[in-house]
């Protein structure tokens, strides 16, 4: 099923020349073999903007942006990839009765009766099994009631192995559709198929209308796999769930969050669970990624303020200057709320009860307000340290990609005169650092070409964004983005815990799981899986690199050497570290013995 969707990608990509699509919107002029035009991402003034018709790319050399007819659509119009597939497939005639994300397609309603239908067998479980005994006793631990059990649907997936298997095939379902909503897999020797999800407790992930969409998993603590697999594992992407976009618990919270006059948005599934048990039902939970400006858009379907809750060290000043960038880009009210140092909200209820949590959302404070308390509390009165402070607050807002028309002009002008308020300064002093700052910012990316994953991607979790990808980790995806067929020896050799650079990691395990489920670890395949549209213009570019090396294969092993050997240095000063807080002999000359056969080339 899903190699009909990458075969009908690449019908849709054939059937819409780039020249054509952007020529619709940009007025294209020949020059040499590309096409030039005035970027329609940036106030452009001469024509920065370059369309490849061999390579079917586009690439603005002033900002940056790049991608291919389908990413252009994306962009321009801001809609997702499935819409600007649509769009696509509409415009060159092509039938989209094959496409998961048709409304009228019947694969849609299908899938989101399995996995309702999943939903259940593993609700009654939990409710009734003697196989979910440990499940309900952790469950009673962590205090959650049999009402909110009820109320949100928890289940439990046992540990045999088929057990979901099984009673799929005593109900007539067929395997095919089990495995493209990710609940099974096939095995890779012989045949048949294993449960993925097992030993977990399950949380259903609701749309907005309360439909299961997906499945939240949480290994039970006390579960002998809980060693080898994540904490919390999810179903697979597909048509029906967009884990970077989906808000756990909003089905449940909308009433509330109009009573509130705002969402609150947490962490975790059972920040979500504690808060609406005690009362507090405006809670929403992001799935493992920082709130970015997809959520937003649902957030305000049901109400335009946001309240974004940080533990008091996690949210860091990386997960503030996200939120401001969020704040000054999106038509919506953000403000920040912070608990007691330490707690995620769950702790927190439990251990104080549901007033201390209601006093940290009464008392958010506005995200801009947030940033300026956090950098003229660090400057003083000293000049330079002043400096920095405002460089720093403009430094995002600079970056944050523009809100378009009036409403934008208008929320840009309060932010820099509210600014220009609370630093001492004139409004057009900081409208021309701005600017400066943006220039220099436009200058860096036309620099770094788009495989520079240093200072592109904006990865989702909240990461400093300077953060460096490591030369060899940025050289293994090239390598593999290039080449699908090399992915199987690397998922053999190098594990994703091993790349530091988040956005590097969440391509290298996206294109394993793609492996895993025995597709083709290519790049239409991948792009589905990763939501931020920067690191997909990075994926982009790193393939194109790929394509122009020599010797892919050499390359590879090359790297596969480079891991072994950063390996061998990590466990090397891991022994080191012991043996320097080693106090007694016989064990410090048995760490001695093991770093000498520690052979590090
Ligand atoms: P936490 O590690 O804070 O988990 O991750 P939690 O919600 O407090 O869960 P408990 O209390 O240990 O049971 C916060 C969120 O990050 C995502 C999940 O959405 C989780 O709720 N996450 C975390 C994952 O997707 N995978 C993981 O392995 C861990
Ligand atoms: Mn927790």
């Amino acid at each position: 099923m899903a190699s009909d969707r990458v075969a009908l990608i690449k019908q849709v990509k054939d059937a819409n020349d780039i020249v054509d699509v952007v020529g619709g919107y940009v007025s294209l002029r020949a020059a040499g073999p590309t096409f030039k035009g005035l970027c329609p991402f940036h106030d452009d003034h001469r024509p920065s903007f370059d369309v490849d018709p061999r390579r079917q790319r586009y690439r603005c050399w002033s900002c940056g942006k790049y991608g291919d007819v389908i990413t252009f659509v994306q962009e321009h119009g801001r809609v997702d990839f499935r819409e600007a597939l649509e769009l696509l497939a509409r415009r060159a005639g092509i039938t989209l009765e094959k496409m998961g994300a048709n409304r009228q397609n019947p694969g849609r309603a299908l899938m989101l009766d399995i996995v309702k239908w999943a939903g259940e067998q593993y609700h009654r479980c939990l409710l009734d099994s003697p196989l979910a005994e440990a499940a309900r006793k952790y469950l009673g631990e962590r205090q959650l009631s049999g009402e909110t059990i009820r109320r949100f649907g928890l289940g439990f997936a046992p540990p045999t192995g088929e057990w979901l298997v099984q009673r799929a095939a005593a109900a007539g379902l067929s395997d095919p559709i089990l495995e493209e909503v990710g609940l099974i897999a096939q095995r890779q020797e012989g045949n048949g198929h294993y449960d993925r999800f097992r030993d977990r407790v399950m949380f259903p992930i609701r749309d907005p209308r309360g439909q299961t969409v997906g499945f939240g998993g949480r290994i039970l603590p006390s579960s002998p796999l809980s060693a080898k697999g994540p904490k919390y594992y999810n179903s697979a992407a597909t048509p029906l769930f967009n884990k970077s976009e989906v808000l756990y618990g909003l089905d449940q919270a909308k009433q509330a969050g109009q009573a509130a006059g705002y969402l609150a948005v947490v962490e975790g599934y059972t920040d979500v669970l504690m808060a609406h048990q005690m009362g507090v039902s405006q809670v929403v939970a992001t799935m493992g990624t920082a709130l970015n400006a997809r959520h937003v858009q649902h957030l305000r379907r049901v109400i335009p303020k946001v309240v974004l809750v940080f533990d008091a060290d996690a949210g860091g000043k990386t997960g503030v200057d996200r939120a401001l960038e969020i704040f000054v880009s999106q038509e919506v009210d953000l403000a920040i709320a912070t608990l007691p140092e330490g707690l995620d909200p769950c702790d927190l209820l439990v251990q104080q009860g549901p007033e201390l949590f209601r006093a940290a959302l009464a008392g958010a404070v506005n995200a801009l307000e947030f940033k300026l308390n956090h950098v003229l509390g660090e400057a003083n009165a000293d000049v330079e340290a002043k400096r920095r402070a405002v460089d720093s607050v403009l430094g995002v807002i600079a970056l944050a990609p523009e809100m378009p028309g009036h409403a934008g002009a208008v929320k840009r002008e309060l932010v820099v005169s509210r600014i220009a308020h609370r630093l001492g300064l004139k409004e057009e002093t900081l409208w021309a650092r701005l600017k400066e700052l943006r220039r220099r910012d436009a200058q860096t990316r036309k620099r770094g070409d788009a495989a520079n994953v240093s200072e592109s991607p904006r990865p989702d979790r909240a990461e400093p964004r300077e953060a460096l990808a490591p030369r060899c980790e940025k050289e293994l995806l090239t390598v593999l983005l290039a080449d699908p067929a090399l992915v199987s020896e690397a998922a053999r050799e190098i594990a994703p815990e091993e790349i530091e650079h988040p956005g590097l990691r969440q391509i290298l395990e996206s294109l394993y799981r793609i492996q895993e489920i025995g597709e083709t670890p290519d790049f239409d395949h991948l792009r589905p899986l990763i939501d931020n549209p920067r690191l997909g213009e990075c994926a982009l570019g790193m393939q194109e690199t790929g394509r122009q090396m020599q010797d892919r294969p050499a390359a590879l092993r090359q790297l596969i050497n480079e891991f072994r050997k950063r390996r061998l240095q990590a466990k090397k000063q891991e022994l080191q570290d012991q043996l320097h807080a080693e106090a007694d002999h016989t064990q410090a000359v048995e760490l001695l013995r093991q770093l000498q056969n520690q052979t590090v080339g």
